[in-house]
């Protein structure tokens, strides 16, 4: 069915929420907030070239990288857009080290939030994709109290609902509540997320790899080997393409469209791979399942890894369920000789 061009953002939750009789419309709202705050990143992610908020702010976040003052800016309007809604209990960013919780006099709720503010911000000076993730769990502590850092550390199958937005050549919202994943484009000229991808599947099998290559001396023999195969026309009929942003939320968005493998792997410098669990992993393997997909560490679907701590990295291998399963293949025959 094609998306009706005057669906917004807002009708979609909407009429999702009038599918599910007790609903109590508490996510569309958290979802709609979602939606402004990606309307305003958005605009300032666009004016980044014109104006002076380019360049780093000289500060170095807990993983001890350079911030840039984009992330800043996204981290505090993700707080300022969702903190007054009355939905949280607690927040968990990317961009700080330790829970945020709601600030006193705002009302509490019974969701939680965790977030990467700007997921590839390595490219923002170059124009090239990048975005925003976020993931929703419900918190597991009393109703009513601050949330906890409990409520923050639960597997990624407890989500109850995930997404992300792509500043790309357009901006667009993807989300997903466990049923169907949903695209929504941003039209600047109305200023709204009109419907645009509906009920997203991953094709089962891909032709697109997306890998930081220029780690090869680091890998282990088993991702060698898979990566060699994809390249080899001896084993396949045409070899696979290589696509690597080096933003993970565009090279996951580009790969669920059109089919294909996303790695971050263990290797001998990243021993537990590069990418965080709780804002990065967790939510993009959400999206991915529900679309048809598959994301494991390797070895262990990445939803069902019990959390240790807020900036756990886990390796990924994720994308169309055949690729994603013949290079676990890989690396089991070939890791441990
Ligand atoms: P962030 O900008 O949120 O710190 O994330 C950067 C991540 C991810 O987006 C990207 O795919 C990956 O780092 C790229 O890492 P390499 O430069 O090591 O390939
Ligand atoms: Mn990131
Ligand atoms: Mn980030």
């Amino acid at each position: 069915m094609q998306p009706n061009r005057f669906m917004t953002i807002e009708r979609h939750i909407l009429e999702g929420e009038k599918k599910h009789p007790h609903a109590t419309g508490e996510l569309s709202n958290l979802l709609r907030d979602f939606a402004m705050a990606a309307k305003i990143i958005s605009l300032e992610v666009n004016k980044a070239g014109l104006v002076d908020i380019l360049g780093f702010t000289g500060e170095r976040n807990i993983h001890g990288e350079e911030v840039k003052k984009l992330d800043i800016f996204a981290h505090d309007m993700m707080l300022a857009a969702l903190q007054h809604g009355g939905h949280f209990a607690v927040m968990a960013s990317e961009e700080e080290e330790n829970i945020i919780h709601i600030p006193k006099g705002m009302s509490i709720g019974k969701y939680v939030l965790l977030f990467d503010p700007l997921d590839g911000s390595s490219n923002i000076d170059a124009n090239v994709s990048i975005g925003t993730i976020f993931s929703i769990y419900r918190r597991v502590s009393p109703e009513g109290t601050p949330g906890t850092l409990e409520d923050c550390l639960q597997k990624g199958v407890n989500q109850v609902a995930a997404g992300y937005v792509v500043y790309g050549s357009s901006t667009i919202f993807v989300y997903s509540t466990g049923f169907g994943v949903y695209g929504f484009t941003l039209d600047p000229s109305v200023g709204e997320f009109l419907f645009s991808n509906d009920d997203i599947k991953i094709p089962r099998k891909g032709n697109i790899y997306s890998i930081n290559e220029g780690n090869y001396k680091y890998w282990h023999p088993g991702l060698k080997r898979y990566i060699k195969h994809l390249q080899d026309v001896d084993n396949l009929d045409k070899p696979y393409k290589s696509r690597y942003i080096g933003s993970m939320v565009a090279d996951i968005h580009r790969n669920l469209l059109y089919g294909g493998i996303y790695i971050y792997p263990e290797d001998h410098i990243h021993k537990t791979g590069k990418l965080r669990l709780m804002y990065e992993c967790n939510p993009m393997a959400f999206i991915v399942e529900a679309a048809g997909g598959r994301a494991t560490d390797g070895k262990i679907r990445i939803m069902e890894i019990q959390p240790k701590a807020l900036h756990q990295r886990v390796p990924i291998y994720i994308g169309s369920e055949d690729d994603v399963l013949l290079a676990e293949k890989f690396l089991r025959e070939y890791n441990n000789l």
